[in-house]
């Protein structure tokens, strides 16, 4: 799985001792020497700074922590030596937006002594052609074993009071906010991926990679251009505990010209490690249907009734449906009990191994099996952990003696067990076991209301996909009226840059006659195009089975894949157009979407990225006459026609419309 097809790695090491009260400099170059990052101990604080072309990207900007009883550990230190290595290699991705990653950058170690009281502490600079990561590490030592992180020191400060699209932090809605767009100064703490839009017209996205066994970082305006780190805390008010030896999560910059290179940007991945999964065989993209939205636009219920959505028949139903058209996954909700009453209040009552009595578990499974199928578990915890941890060995056991590969978990509640925020060190340490524990059963996960993406993906590859951001259902109920044109032309320049996300596209009736008041905020192209956009190894057809029978659109997403060799933006500006393509991994063909936000668009796109050489059939599902997503939201012109790679092509969207493409390979 791992290659390596530049096996360069040079290791320089420097020696150099100070004491406190000089000034120490020291500085490295991305491999094509565009970017710099300079690490300084100025009167023995630390700080480090960031350029690109010889410009200031990021000005000298503090790092360190506190610990409790106000032990600094962010000043005081003199620099004992530092290293400096070359790595140039690459790898594939077992699945991925991408097969093939370039991991190309240089490393600055430097390892500080604080003088008062001898502790170590190193820092590790990785610095790429398009970004930079940087991670605390604290060796095996004398005078640091367990210890209590009180707060995170690090800051990030901005040339300019720049603008951000961002969504706040310590929330009850966990992540699923619309993003709001305003200067530096303007934020409330928001959650990572951060994404900046600086006044020298540059783009810089903030986040964290390898979040581990650590509380997930936030930021907060310290001044009009400095970000500061805040960490999730404990319920006590501990933001981490930590035993050396130990290394936190890395933090990220991602810097790039224009908005479509953070969205093609693989520093996340590249800075977490390699699989830890030997025999990745059983993993597996896969496109899927379910008994789910119907519960969400009352059609059905989770609970037991008449309206009781997850049956054996209905089910069978769905698997029939799902055989027919060549999707390999259904899920179904609300199959196992403890729906009963308020589910989202009674997470304690909830069983993972009991199916309700009009759920024949055994036969489903049997059945699907028969029709090529497999089972999209669903475990709800409604947050409580402790509950779900109970019985998570015997539940995976089960999942994995009836042959369960896909299981989809869920976590609505403001706070985990005992009061706990979904995204401090508790709640990481409790994504990480059902992780590690999945691995153990072959079972792939998606999880809902979750940690955010750090690109954990790469170590732990069943990790497939989750939610993290207002997905397709707040259209079903949200009072608000839904997510807005602008809100998935926001998410690809934003929460998608974590990871995949598991929005659950594809809802062909948009007007949903059983909920008045809500309705779905596209045309239909536009959510054909979600399944080029949006990327998830792990990608439904949301609605409901009989609103696809017969419907010409539908092709579309019975062809489109989920595994993708290549993916290219071809423009974009933040939250409000974006055209991707991508080429299919198990074939030659390419698939190309485009989105916008409610006002209409026209753009010209060079069919370059297809094979000189080679004609394509492309099948075309345009925006038809007069479509538009307020008034107009239906009208869908497919058409074919040939092309090659010298072709342009003319794509007109509708307001709050879209455009999807199938090139096929002749
Ligand atoms: C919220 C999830 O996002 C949704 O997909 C699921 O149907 C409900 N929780 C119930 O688990």
């Amino acid at each position: 799985m791992k290659t390596f097809r530049f096996p360069v790695i040079v290791i320089i090491t420097f020696l150099a001792f100070s004491c406190p009260g000089k000034k120490d400099e020291i500085a490295i170059s991305s491999p094509n020497q565009v970017m710099r990052v300079i690490f300084t101990l100025k009167e023995g604080i630390p700080y480090y700074r960031l350029e690109k072309n010889g410009f200031p990207v990021l000005l000298d900007s503090r790092m360190g922590f506190r610990l409790s009883n106000n032990q600094a550990l962010d000043a005081g230190f003199v620099l004992l030596g530092n290293e400096i290595q070359t790595i140039d290699t690459t790898w594939d991705q077992p699945w991925g937006e991408v097969k093939t990653i370039h991991n190309n950058y240089r490393q600055l170690t430097v390892t500080l002594q604080q003088a008062g009281t001898a502790r170590l502490m190193k820092i590790v600079f990785r610095l790429y052609n398009d970004g930079l990561g940087f991670r605390y590490v604290f060796p095996k030592q004398e005078h640091l074993r367990d210890f209590e992180i009180m707060d995170e020191e690090t800051q990030f400060a901005l040339k300019n009071n720049d603008s951000a699209w961002w969504i706040p932090a310590f929330k009850p809605n966990r992540y699923e906010y619309l993003y709001r767009h305003t200067a530096i100064k303007d934020i409330d703490t928001a959650a990572t991926p951060f994404t900046i839009k600086t006044l020298d017209g540059g783009y810089l996205s903030i986040h964290e990679a390898a979040l581990v066994d650590f509380p997930s970082m936030t930021l907060y305006p310290a001044d009009s251009n400095i970000l500061a780190a805040d960490l999730v805390p404990w319920k006590n008010g501990i933001k981490a505990y930590a035993t050396a030896p130990f290394s936190t999560p890395w933090r990220t910059v991602e810097i790039a010209d224009k908005p479509g290179d953070l969205v093609t940007n693989y520093l996340i991945l590249n800075l977490n490690e390699p699989s830890k999964i030997k025999d990745v065989s059983w993993i597996k993209p896969v496109k899927y249907i379910g008994i789910w939205w119907g519960m969400h636009i009352g059609k059905y219920t989770w609970g037991s009734g008449p309206k009781h959505g997850a049956t054996t028949q209905r089910m069978e139903k769905y698997i029939d449906f799902a055989s027919k058209y060549g999707f390999k996954g259904v899920l179904a909700e609300g199959w196992n009990t403890g729906w009963d009453g308020d589910w989202m209040a009674n997470g304690a009552v909830f069983s993972f191994t009991t199916p309700y009595p009009d759920y024949d578990l055994e036969k489903i499974v049997k059945y699907a099996d028969s029709k090529n199928v497999g089972i999209v578990m669903h475990n709800e915890t409604s947050a409580n952990t402790e509950n779900y941890e109970n019985q998570i060995d015997s539940a995976y056991s089960l999942y994995e003696k009836l042959g369960i590969h896909y299981l989809k978990t869920g976590y609505v509640g403001t706070k985990l067990f005992n009061g706990e925020w979904h995204h401090g060190q508790f709640g990481v340490e409790h994504y990480q076991k059902t992780v590690e524990l999945a691995a153990k059963h072959k079972i792939m996960l998606d999880i809902h209301e979750p940690i955010k993406a750090t690109g954990l993906r790469r170590t732990w590859p069943n990790l497939m996909s989750r939610e993290g951001a207002r997905g397709m259902e707040y259209n079903a109920w949200s009072p608000d009226g839904g997510n807005p044109p602008n809100h998935v032309p926001t998410l690809v320049f934003t929460r998608f840059l974590s990871g995949p996300m598991d929005y659950t596209p594809g809802i062909f009736d948009l007007m949903i006659p059983s909920k008045p008041n809500n309705r779905v905020n596209t045309t239909l192209a536009k959510q054909l195009a979600y399944y080029v956009i949006i990327y998830s190894p792990l990608q439904m057809a949301a609605d409901l089975p009989e609103n696809y029978e017969g419907k010409p659109g539908f092709q579309f997403i019975v062809d489109v894949p989920c595994d993708w060799s290549d993916t290219r933006v071809l423009n974009g500006e933040i939250g409000q157009y974006v055209t991707i393509v991508r080429k299919d991994r198990n074939s030659e063909n390419w698939y190309l979407g485009s989105i916008t936000d409610e006002n209409p668009r026209e753009f010209t796109v060079s069919l370059d990225f297809l094979d000189p050489g080679k004609e394509y059939k492309a099948q075309i599902y345009a925006d038809g006459k007069d479509a538009d997503w307020k008034t107009n939201p239906y009208p869908l012109d497919i058409s074919e026609r040939t092309v090659k790679n010298t072709d342009t092509l003319d794509i007109k969207l509708a307001p709050g419309g879209g455009q999807a493409i199938r090139f096929v390979q002749l």
